[in-house]
Order: C-alpha cells, then sequence, then structure tokens
C-alpha cells in the first residue's frame, strides 16, 4: 500500500480535515481575522498548512510539533507569498515584465524559491497571472500587465523558476497560479468587486496565462476573491471543474484565498458556515486558507449528507501527493541543516536584483537627449519625496526583504558619483498636505545644473486593497513638481509607482521622465545605472500609459468596431474631450539608441494549419550606443467569422546590436497559434487573410506590415 493510501485509511475525519485546513503565523499579516497557527491544533492533525511563516527556527518548531508530536506524523505545508523575492528583492511583477525575458524572469524565481526554501518555506503564492487592464486597480502591479501572450510568458517562466525539475530539491518551492478567473477585471478597479466577463473574453484573455502555468507543471492555483457575474471563484464549479480539472486537465492543489470561504456569506451565496464549506469543497477547494470553514463546516456538511466523504479524501489525497513532492515526509524541514550562504552568493543574489531593476526601468521620455547624463556632473538637486525612501524601493510584497540593506535613489546616485554636490530636499510627503518645504526644494534647485524630481507613490499605494480613483500624483507633488519645471532648469522625473500615473503634463514638460516603479532592494543602483548612461535602458512597457483615468480599461488588443477611432470625424469611436490613444502604447521604451526596422518579407504568403508562418525583417540601429532592441511582432485577423483583435501579440524578440550595425532576424509561428475562440467557443482556425505587424511597440503609425493567407 503506498503512503498516501496508508494515510488515508489511519486518519480520522477531524484528521482528514485538518490536512485541508490553513492557518496564519503571526510573522506577518496578509489578510483580516485571527484565525491562527496554535500549538495544540498542529498535535491534534487540526492544521496542515501554515501560512506566513518563515525562518529556520519557527519552522523547525512547527514541523517538529506535527512530524513528532501529531498522531500521524505528517508535515506542515509551510507558506508564504514570495512574489517577487524573499530576502533579496527583484522588481515588482510589473516592473519586471518590462524586460520582456523569460531567462530574467525564471532567474530571479529560482533565487527567490533558494531564498525562502532557506528559511523553511515550501509553497508562494506567486506567479500571480491578472491580467491588468485598468490601473486603478492596485493588483496591477502584481501581475504580467494587460496581455495574455505577455502572461503565458510569465506564467511559464515563473513555475519552472520556483519548482525547478523535482520539487523535493532544496533550492525549490511548489508554486501557486493565481488568482484563478478574471481578477483583474474588477468592475471600475475597484478591489474585491465582481467582475463581468463574457466567456470568450475569458477563454481568450483570462485563462491561458493558467493553462500555461498548468502545462509547465503548476503545483497549486488559487481562486480569486471576486465573483464572475455572480459566481465567486471559490465555489465557481463550472471554472473550477469543468475548465480547470476537466478541459486543463488539472491535477494539483487548489487553495482559496484568504478567508474567501467564510467571505462567502458576504456574497450571499452561503446561509451559513457549513453552506460555505460545502460548496468550496464541492466546487473543488482543497485547502481552506484562514476562514475555518472547513473545520467547522465541513463534519457538519458530511453528516447531513451535503458533501461525501469520497470528496473529502479526494482532496486529501491532493494535498498529500504535494507534500510527498516536496519530499516533506522525508526531509520536512527545507531549512535544516542550514544552508550555508557564502557572501559570493549574497553578491550574486544582488547582483540579479541590480540587473532585473536596471532592465526594468522605461525611458518614457527624453528630449533632446538628456539622458545620459555626464558624468563628470558637478552639482545636482534630488528633489521629492521619495529620493531618501527605502520601503518604496521594494514595493508591494517584500516580507524578508526588510530586514536585509535596500538602495534608496540618493544612496544610489551619491555611490556612482562621489565627487559631485548632491543636495538633497523632500519638499513634500508623498501624500500629505503640506507644502512648506517646496520654497527650500526651490533654493536648493536653483544651485544645480540638474534637477532630479523622485515622486511617485509608496509601496501601500498600489497591491492589494490599494485601489485609486485618482492614479495621478498624490498628494501636494504635482506642485513640487511644477515649482521645479518652472525653474528653467533641466528636469530629470523618476516615477516610483506600483501603476501607470497619469501626469501629461509632467511628460509634456519634463525633460526626461523614467518609469522607476519599485525596483526592489538595489533601486538605487539601478537608477544611477541608468541615469548616467552605465546601462542602456531597455524596459518596455507591459501595459497602455493611459493619458486619463477615464480611459481605463485600456489596452492595445481592441476589437475593431464599426466606426473606427478617427480624429475629427464625429462619428467615431472617440472622446471629445480627450485623444482615444494612450498617453504611451504598449511596448513603449526609449533607449539611448535608436533603432529602425527594414525590409520586413513574409516568406511564407500561404500556410496551411500544420505549417508555421515565417518572416524576415531587419533591424539596424541607427545610433553611436549599443544597446538592446526589442521587437514586437502581431497578427490580425482581417475577417473571421468573430470580430477579431486589430492587434494580437503573438512574439517578442529581442536583440543585442552594437553601434551602427544591422542585422535580419527570422521568425515564425505555427499556423495553429492563429487559432482563436470562434462562435460555439471552442477554438477554431480559420481561413482566410491575415496581416503580420512588426514594430517596436504597439503604436499602429510605428508598424511595418505584410500579409499572409492560411488555406485549411
Ligand atoms: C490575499 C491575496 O489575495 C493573495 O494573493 C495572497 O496570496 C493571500 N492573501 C495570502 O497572503
Amino acid at each position: 500500500m503506498s503512503r498516501i493510501d496508508a494515510l488515508l485509511s489511519a486518519m480520522t475525519i477531524e484528521e482528514k480535515i485538518g490536512q485541508l485546513n490553513m492557518v496564519a503565523s503571526t510573522r506577518a499579516v496578509t489578510g483580516p481575522g485571527d484565525i491562527r497557527e496554535d500549538d495544540g491544533s498542529i498535535r491534534a492533525g487540526r492544521i496542515g498548512s501554515v501560512l506566513n511563516l518563515w525562518g529556520a527556527s519557527d519552522v523547525r518548531r512547527a514541523q517538529r510539533l506535527a512530524v513528532k508530536e501529531s498522531r500521524l506524523g505528517i508535515p506542515l505545508l509551510i507558506c508564504h507569498d514570495v512574489i517577487h523575492g524573499h530576502r533579496t528583492i527583484f522588481p515588482v511583477p510589473l516592473a519586471e515584465a518590462c524586460a520582456f525575458d523569460p531567462h530574467l524572469w525564471e532567474k530571479t524565481a529560482r533565487v527567490a524559491a533558494q531564498e525562502a526554501s532557506e528559511d523553511g518555506i515550501t509553497l508562494t503564492f506567486a506567479p500571480m497571472l491578472d491580467i491588468g487592464r485598468d490601473p486603478r486597480w492596485g493588483r496591477i502591479v502584481e501581475g504580467p500587465g494587460e496581455d495574455p501572450w505577455v502572461a503565458s510568458q510569465i506564467a511559464r517562466a515563473k513555475t519552472i523558476g520556483y519548482q525547478g525539475s523535482d520539487l523535493a530539491s532544496r533550492q525549490c518551492i511548489a508554486a501557486t497560479a493565481k488568482h484563478f478567473g478574471a481578477y483583474g477585471a474588477v468592475t471600475a478597479g475597484r478591489e474585491y468587486a465582481s467582475a463581468e466577463v463574457s466567456e470568450r473574453t475569458l477563454r481568450e484573455i483570462y485563462l491561458p496565462a493558467f493553462a500555461a502555468a498548468i502545462e509547465a507543471g503548476v503545483a497549486a492555483i488559487m481562486p480569486a476573491f471576486n465573483d464572475i457575474a455572480g459566481m465567486p471563484m471559490t465555489i465557481n464549479a463550472a471554472l473550477l471543474q469543468g475548465e480547470l480539472r476537466e478541459r486543463l486537465s488539472f491535477e494539483g492543489v487548489v487553495i482559496s484565498d484568504y478567508n474567501a470561504i467564510a467571505e462567502l456569506l458576504n456574497h450571499g451565496v452561503a446561509r451559513d458556515i457549513v453552506e460555505a464549506a460545502s460548496l468550496a469543497l464541492k466546487a473543488g477547494v482543497d485547502i481552506d486558507m484562514t476562514s475555518n470553514a472547513y473545520l467547522e463546516g465541513l463534519p457538519v456538511a458530511l453528516s447531513r449528507g451535503l458533501i461525501s466523504i469520497e470528496e473529502i479524501n479526494a482532496s486529501v489525497r491532493r494535498v498529500l501527493i504535494l507534500k510527498e513532492r516536496l519530499g516533506l515526509f522525508e526531509n520536512p524541514d527545507r531549512s535544516a541543516p542550514p544552508a550555508v550562504v557564502t557572501d559570493a552568493t549574497r553578491h550574486e543574489r544582488r547582483s540579479l536584483s541590480r540587473e532585473a531593476a536596471r532592465r526594468s526601468i522605461v525611458l518614457l521620455t527624453n528630449k533632446d537627449g538628456i539622458l545620459p547624463l555626464l558624468n563628470d556632473i558637478q552639482r545636482l538637486a534630488l528633489i521629492g519625496p521619495l529620493v531618501d525612501a527605502r520601503e518604496p524601493m521594494l514595493g508591494s510584497w517584500a516580507s524578508a526583504g526588510h530586514e536585509e540593506p535596500i538602495l534608496s535613489i540618493s544612496d544610489g546616485l551619491r555611490q556612482a558619483l562621489p565627487t559631485c554636490h548632491i543636495n538633497v530636499v523632500s519638499g513634500v510627503t508623498i501624500d500629505g498636505e503640506g507644502r512648506k518645504a517646496i520654497d527650500e526644494a526651490r533654493a536648493c534647485a536653483q544651485k544645480a545644473q540638474v534637477i532630479i524630481l523622485c515622486i511617485g507613490e509608496n509601496a501601500e499605494m498600489s497591491g492589494e486593497a490599494a485601489s485609486r480613483v485618482d492614479i495621478g500624483l498624490p498628494g501636494e507633488q504635482q506642485a513640487l513638481a511644477q515649482a521645479m519645471l518652472s525653474l528653467g532648469k533641466p528636469v530629470i522625473a523618476l516615477l516610483t509607482s506600483g501603476r501607470p500615473l497619469v501626469a501629461p503634463w509632467l511628460f509634456e514638460r519634463a525633460d526626461a521622465v523614467l518609469a522607476t516603479w519599485s525596483l526592489g532592494s538595489e533601486a538605487g543602483a539601478a537608477i544611477a545605472d541608468v541615469v548616467l548612461g552605465r546601462f542602456n535602458p531597455g524596459g518596455k512597457l507591459p501595459v497602455s500609459w493611459p493619458r486619463h483615468v477615464g480611459q481605463a480599461p485600456l489596452y492595445y488588443s481592441q476589437r475593431p468596431t464599426g466606426r473606427p477611432t478617427q480624429v475629427g470625424v464625429h462619428y467615431s469611436s472617440c472622446y471629445i474631450d480627450s485623444p482615444a490613444t494612450p498617453q504611451f502604447p504598449f511596448g513603449h521604451g526609449l533607449s539611448y539608441s535608436v533603432f529602425t526596422l527594414h525590409d520586413l518579407v513574409c516568406k511564407t504568403p500561404l500556410i496551411k494549419l500544420n505549417d508555421r508562418l515565417q518572416i524576415c525583417v531587419s533591424v539596424r540601429n541607427e545610433s553611436a550606443e549599443a544597446g538592446e532592441a526589442t521587437i514586437f511582432f502581431f497578427i490580425r485577423d482581417l475577417v473571421a467569422s468573430v470580430a477579431r483583435p486589430v492587434l494580437e501579440l503573438k512574439g517578442v524578440q529581442k536583440l543585442y546590436l552594437e553601434a551602427g550595425k544591422c542585422e535580419n532576424i527570422v521568425w515564425s509561428l505555427p499556423a495553429r497559434e492563429l487559432a482563436f475562440v470562434g462562435q460555439n467557443l471552442e477554438s477554431v482556425i480559420e481561413a482566410g487573410d491575415f496581416q503580420i505587424f512588426v514594430g517596436q511597440s504597439a503604436a499602429p503609425e510605428s508598424l511595418i506590415v505584410e500579409c499572409f493567407k492560411v488555406i485549411l
């Protein structure tokens, strides 16, 4: 008999339900309520996993209670949100998406897994794969941005990065793809709100990244808090069973979100905790995160016949299989014996963080090539509330990163320019009301050759429960910025934020603006690298950057309308008070190099289902700076039975080009990837005419185009 069968036959009902029960430690607070770990419950087998616990001695203690002092000795799953690093913090996910580099995404996840594992963690609630098209939603910072193709690449890279090829290895932890459904589609960007998403859009936009994570072997999935058209994801059997288990063949563990099962009562779909627990279990949620609903509700539900013992067994089996795959029965504590983290390893991890950070920076504007700054600059003024800030550099999920050194913007610039006179004034707070220090900032700036304006959001202004209706600069920062812009000196603005910030006046008047997001432990060093030209920026926006909050949700992959947007044409799809185009399109990001595209040729003007589309294009570096170009490949299906988007991303290639050099690139796509969700909601490919667009962003005027035909 296998270990799992033997355990299942030895377990009492209470012990079985215990395996489905996750409680929180007090080490970090990531949600409401006080369902906490306690020694007695671990000993009694009433707790199967612990959330927010890390650190060798605490994990060892908890595992000892489970393994040595409980009747069946089943180890605990130790879980934590390791989202963009554990001790060494990497850029927030939205920022890291700007690198458009799966190797980088995988490497940072691997280091995060190693550090988490060294601290006894066995499972992370990442990658977060929610498509974000509405920057009011605070959690846009945690995700891949607006595009399902990019999200799928991230899903794969992160899953492989966290999990490696062997979950039992001490270098790896189990990953959880979240938040299954369409969390990013919350109405009006308001956190936890209901989503209205058609089945076609769900399949086409929101679910592909989950399919990619499953294909890459992701161990767990977390349903979203919110409902889709009245069905909370926690009990959405059609999606959790029909889509996840059946169509996508997911065999891993489904973990509810924090307290989500108890919150079914607030959704108004369950009368009491017994009903909530039975609906969630029946829908396929294996583990109850911190709501106590399974512990309280399942025994009663079982006695009333609302659920069966087979349903409980199936969930328990999945949990035990995961514990077995993680090697926890043999080695319940990954932090023992303690890993030796040498200075060299620490240095490598910090270097990777710096590398990831500089590759995440997006140069939004650069008038007259003001950047990079000359390295012999003598007098700099660093103005703004984020100049000396450290915690905001880390971003929304930084757990043990707070215990490690963090480089602020001024740290980075001072280290890089040891002989430059750098004066620092915050001027205003991030979101407070005072403008008192603006005069002081003005006086300081007047003495400088260049002003570096460090403005934006703090880490709490994005992330969970941090939706905003006004996505401009908070507090009095606009007043501070305007005071600096009116001095007649060069102004370089660094935008720290977890979302695109609306500030058309800034883009218009500043000499250069960089999106520096929250870049992690090495933020300051990475920013100095880019500002001083020691690293040529190549980050590209994974989201369309709005001009006005009223444009949200905004994304490049619009469906065509019968009256396409035409400036100056009344009966066309426009706003009367703003251009419909974004401030910066998806894929936008300048470099100190200038690249041009030429000679696009479609080598396969006619393809069949099993063929590959093949195209060639040449890329030239027209500048005197070596740099990295990012080339986007979009398609458009011109006539289909369902209106297809005006542009759909199908691939990205990056290449490094020396100054003045030109290279031909070949890109190909299996014809099958032209499939879409047809009229009957199944995947179809239809014969007909297509266009292939190649460019450096999704700005329509910058794209070059060729045609091809698909025949069946
Ligand atoms: C709630 C969040 O929605 C989820 O992403 C996170 O993993 C859990 N809290 C646990 O902290």
